[in-house]
């Protein structure tokens, strides 16, 4: 197995983090105080090909693999954690699975305007009462000659209000359970799609989320992604992925957090020298930069696997539960290493500390995680 990356995944960092930098950070703090989706970013990121990263070039994307897909994102949630998960679900829960279950003509109709920007994505598993048990869905497919009608309601939907296609999952025939679940692409501007009001967050306040009610919403056999029944297993396929990018934005925010720590700590004088120069600070720093470095291998490895086509569910969840454990707790270290500080917004430790505790939640909780790893080790896998 090998670990650094190739020229090519470089070129792409290097490229995430000029633009992270000059353009994604200086509007960071605003964009979270406005709740404002950050349009022109979106924008830019589809010009610089990150919207649509391992989708092959055919296909609009930039052909690239999934561990530049980590370095860019890194790179984005390091300066803004709203900008990154608006790239990471178009990337990971949008783009893959419509590459991978998609046909031709819906790859032609939906992939290529997804990859290259022109349109943006979103993913509507989770319901009011199908959050972790994921295949307790109840939103209804019902044929009705060659159509289908759809009803019910998504939850926390990520990009939701700002999306203008969906890769929704539906219950078709409860008596299967979870082979009873069918995944569709949904236009948005479809009659009987609303959209609720965005959910007032905690943090990650630029990425719109809400809920999307289906009222008799019609769709023809053209809109159905992969099999009737297959559902289910699209859905965890493409989480296990998702996973992988949620990874690397937690890894984001924790490096976020120690960058800002590190520079605060040099600055600030305490007792007649600079913070960092206490050892109470400066082992914080070490614990920081040591548990980073090792959720970060974590992260390329299970991208690395994703790239062999080798299983990597197991290390996706494992890349996913420990980074966001590490961000956390980075976080939170950063304000007790900036103190009166870092309790207000004035500086950036508090932001990254609310955008921090999504990545245990979203994409399967840090429990959900363990199950999954559990799971697989139970199996001998
Ligand atoms: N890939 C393919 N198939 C899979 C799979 C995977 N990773 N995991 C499970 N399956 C298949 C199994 O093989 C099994 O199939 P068969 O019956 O044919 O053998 C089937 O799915 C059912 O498997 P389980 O019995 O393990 O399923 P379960 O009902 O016990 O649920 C779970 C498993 C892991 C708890 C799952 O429900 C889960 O992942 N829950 C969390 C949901 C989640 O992550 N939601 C995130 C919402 S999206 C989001 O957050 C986006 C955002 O905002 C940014």
């Amino acid at each position: 197995m090998k670990f650094s990356p190739t020229e090519d995944q470089l070129a792409v960092q290097n490229m995430a983090r000029e633009f992270a930098t000059n353009e994604v950070l200086p509007k960071a703090a605003e964009i979270d105080r406005e709740h404002r989706h950050p349009a022109e970013l979106v924008a830019r990121m589809a010009e610089l090909g990150f919207l649509g990263i391992a989708v092959p070039e055919p296909w609009g994307g930039a052909g690239m693999d999934h561990v530049s897909y980590v370095l860019a994102m890194e790179e984005i949630s390091r300066a803004c954690a709203s900008t990154g998960v608006i790239m990471s679900v178009n990337n990971s829960l949008v783009c893959d699975p419509i590459l991978r279950f998609g046909n031709d003509a819906q790859k032609q109709k939906w992939l290529s305007p997804l990859a290259t920007g022109k349109l943006l994505g979103c993913f509507a598993l989770s319901e009011p009462e199908a959050g972790s048990d994921a295949a307790a869905q109840k939103t209804t497919a019902t044929p009705d000659g060659a159509d289908w009608i759809l009803q019910g309601t998504k939850n926390w939907i990520t990009n939701g209000p700002v999306a203008q296609v969906c890769v929704l999952f539906t219950m078709n025939d409860r008596a299967a359970g979870h082979r009873g679940i069918t995944a569709f692409i949904l236009p948005m501007d479809a009659k009987g799609v609303r959209v609720g009001t965005p959910d007032d967050k905690l943090g990650i306040r630029g990425s719109k989320s809400s809920q999307i009610f289906l009222d008799d919403v019609r769709l023809s056999d053209e809109h159905l992604l992969g099999e009737i029944g297959g559902g289910f297993k699209i859905a965890m396929s493409t989480l296990d992925g998702g996973r992988i990018g949620i990874a690397a934005q937690a890894l984001g925010i924790g490096r976020a957090s120690l960058e800002d720590a590190l520079g605060y700590a040099q600055q600030r004088k305490t007792f007649g020298k600079p913070i960092a120069q206490h050892q109470a600070i400066a082992f914080k720093l070490a614990d920081m930069a040591t548990e980073l470095d090792a959720a970060r291998l974590l992260t390329w490895r299970a991208a690395w696997l994703k790239d062999q086509k080798a299983p990597y569910g197991k290390e996706a969840a494992m890349a996913k539960l420990y980074a966001s454990d590490v961000a956390n707790r980075a976080a939170r270290e950063a304000i007790q290493i900036f103190g009166g500080n870092g309790y207000v917004t004035e500086f950036p430790v508090e932001r990254h500390f609310r955008d921090a505790k999504i990545t245990e939640i979203y994409e399967g909780t840090s429990e959900i995680q363990r199950l999954v790893i559990a799971n697989h080790l139970q199996k001998g896998q």
